[in-house]
């Protein structure tokens, strides 16, 4: 296994008026080549802090993070990040806000705007390719910001609560689509969830995080066969002990968070 992402002895302060918010401290971990890791942790635990330290848009306070054993370049162009915040840009149509990393490559407009419909397709938004990200429900965004990450072809893709705003179905239909780009394509994800059977689904590794300042709790190997079925395998009895055995440490980690407040 290569290491790809190495986050060593991380800690992230931010200083505001109110005063410091430690977001994250003593956090190792490795994201290896290829694989599919999932975050899980309270809200405020510094799961967005992390991913923006891979993307190389923000940096430790203390500690080193690593990309392919050199410290990680701002930004870092060789991940795709689809982040917590919707970032389409609402004067572009939707085909030009996938198509954009492919027009900074230069590729000419007929070549990136096919791109652009195949994954638009891809993401069930076919017919709404000259719509405005204004014209478009919450979760529609989504899957727009989900296609432009992909058409970029990223060799990592970091991915803040993709699917949060999905309904339950359109969910699975995601999932499977992911977990298939993802075995053909060997891209090395990290992503961030709230939701546990949603990363047992599609994830190697799990890892719990403590709430603030977050620390990670426990990582959890998934050795649930692939290709998995996503519609069937949280019916699998293996399935349901992780969810248990996960469960048990997020639930300390929601419990500790409300008592701090
Ligand atoms: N730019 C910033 N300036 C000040 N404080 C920040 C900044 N970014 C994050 N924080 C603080 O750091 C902590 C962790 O934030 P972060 O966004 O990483 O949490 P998270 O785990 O992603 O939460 P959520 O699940 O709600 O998205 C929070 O207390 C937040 O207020
Ligand atoms: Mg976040």
């Amino acid at each position: 296994m290569t290491p790809l992402i190495e986050y060593r002895g991380i800690a992230r302060r931010f200083t505001t008026r109110r005063g410091t918010v430690t977001a994250c401290e003593n956090v190792d971990l490795t994201v290896n080549e290829g694989e599919f890791l999932a975050i899980v942790g309270p809200s405020g635990c510094g799961k967005s802090t992390l991913l923006n330290m891979a993307a190389g848009l923000l940096q430790p306070s203390a500690g080193g993070v690593f990309y392919r054993g050199a410290p990680v370049p701002e930004p870092n162009t060789l991940v795709g990040y689809m982040t917590q915040r919707d970032t389409l840009l609402p004067w572009r149509s939707v085909e030009d806000n996938v198509a954009i990393a492919l027009e900074l490559r230069g590729q000419d407009r007929p070549t990136r705007l096919r791109t652009a419909h195949d994954w638009l397709h891809r993401v069930g938004l076919k017919g709404f390719e000259t719509a405005f990200p204004a014209q478009l429900s919450g979760g529609m965004r989504r899957r727009v910001s989900m296609a432009r990450t992909l058409a970029y072809e990223p060799e990592t893709i970091l991915m803040d609560e993709p699917f949060g705003a999905l309904d339950a179905q359109l969910r699975l239909v995601m999932h499977d689509e992911l977990l298939k780009l993802w075995a053909a394509t060997k891209t090395t994800m990290v992503f961030v969830t709230h939701d546990l059977t949603e990363a047992i689904t599609l994830a190697d590794r799990v890892a719990v995080f403590s709430a603030r300042p977050g620390r990670i709790r426990a990582i959890e190997t998934v050795d649930l066969p692939r290709p998995r079925d996503v519609f069937r395998i949280r019916f699998d009895p293996h399935f349901g002990e992780l969810h248990d055995k996960l469960w048990g440490y997020l639930e300390e980690s929601v419990r500790d968070g409300v008592m701090v407040g």
